[in-house]
């Protein structure tokens, strides 16, 4: 019997409510996720797409706390409109600059955060053996992703950032906010500036279907340096397969946009999920079909 996408076996009137809110909404995969494991721990709540449009933004917030909701996440193109009309907001998503998860207190007040960054580093942490040392790592891109990535970079102590963009400005606006830790190297650099370093993290949109390739050369790439794509559309990028055909470790893009998921899940539905194989085969399915 096909249960339905985003909601537990049954619902009751006492039942928990989150969703995504986004324009357009219908590409996320948050619903099959959350919903996925609504589902394996039982739990009495539902998760839905909830589509906003950008004029509509302060109203869909005002009424998470007047629906009940448990809270929601954010997705494209509302992340930064949002933290003006929280009444809280966690260093991480100041740092970021974004909020990628609201949720709604008891008071109906709305605390919003950012779990990009944790899951970028538990899904290296869990698919690869990249532990922070001395050794630098490289970021290419300075968009938002990648403020979230070399802030939980820099808030795990590695010591040197390279982070190559084409719009050279806007790296050097992220690296002055991001503070020392963070150096700006150029786009047209970026190959060489891979000698020595520990961790190579694509936070572009190159490489990703209906994109330009993501040019770079691995040559100067230490054999083990562990190679990281957030892009998860295709699952194996170009430059993840010229990582492992050198012999690298990788972490695909999935395991980031999985594992961004759990404390968003636990705080709404008291369960801290797992992120295993047969949830990331399921929502894989759904990247076919979407
Ligand atoms: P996200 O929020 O997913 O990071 P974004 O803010 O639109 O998305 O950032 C996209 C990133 O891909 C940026 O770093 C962008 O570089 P610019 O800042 O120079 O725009 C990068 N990008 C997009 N198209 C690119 C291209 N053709 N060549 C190089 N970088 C590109």
């Amino acid at each position: 019997m096909m249960v339905p996408v985003g909601s537990a076996d049954g619902l009751s009137g006492k039942s928990k409510v989150a969703g995504v809110m986004g324009w357009p909404v219908d590409h996320s995969l948050s619903p099959r996720l959350h919903g996925y494991w609504l589902q394996r721990y039982g739990i009495d709540g539902a998760y839905v797409p909830l589509a906003v449009a950008p004029t509509r933004v302060e109203q869909a917030i005002r009424g998470l706390s007047a629906l009940g909701f448990a809270g929601a996440n954010v997705t494209v193109p509302h992340k930064v409109a949002v933290l003006e009309f929280m009444d809280e907001v966690s260093s991480e998503a100041m740092r970021i600059g974004a909020v990628n998860t609201i949720m709604v207190r008891d008071d109906g007040s709305l605390y919003g955060t950012n779990t990009d960054g944790f899951g970028f580093m538990e899904s290296i942490r869990a698919g690869s053996t990249w532990r922070p040392g001395m050794d630098a790592a490289v970021v290419l891109g300075a968009g938002g992703a990648a403020r979230a990535v070399v802030a939980a970079l820099v808030d795990v102590g590695v010591s040197e950032i390279r982070l190559a963009n084409r719009s050279r400005e806007k790296a050097e606006a992220l690296a002055a906010h991001l503070g020392d830790p963070v150096q700006v190297v150029e786009w047209r650099d970026r190959s060489a500036a891979l000698a020595k370093t520990g961790l190579l993290v694509n936070t572009t949109v190159l490489g990703m279907v209906h994109q330009p390739p993501l040019e770079i050369v691995l040559d100067d790439l230490p054999v083990n340096a562990v190679v990281v794509d957030i892009v998860y559309r295709p699952l194996v990028t170009p430059i993840l397969q010229a990582a492992v055909d050198k012999g690298c470790q990788t972490v695909e893009g999935l395991g980031m946009l999985l594992h961004q998921a759990r404390p968003a899940f636990n705080a709404w539905f008291g369960v801290d999920p797992e992120v295993t194989a047969e949830l990331r085969g399921r929502i894989i399915d759904s990247l076919d079909e979407a």
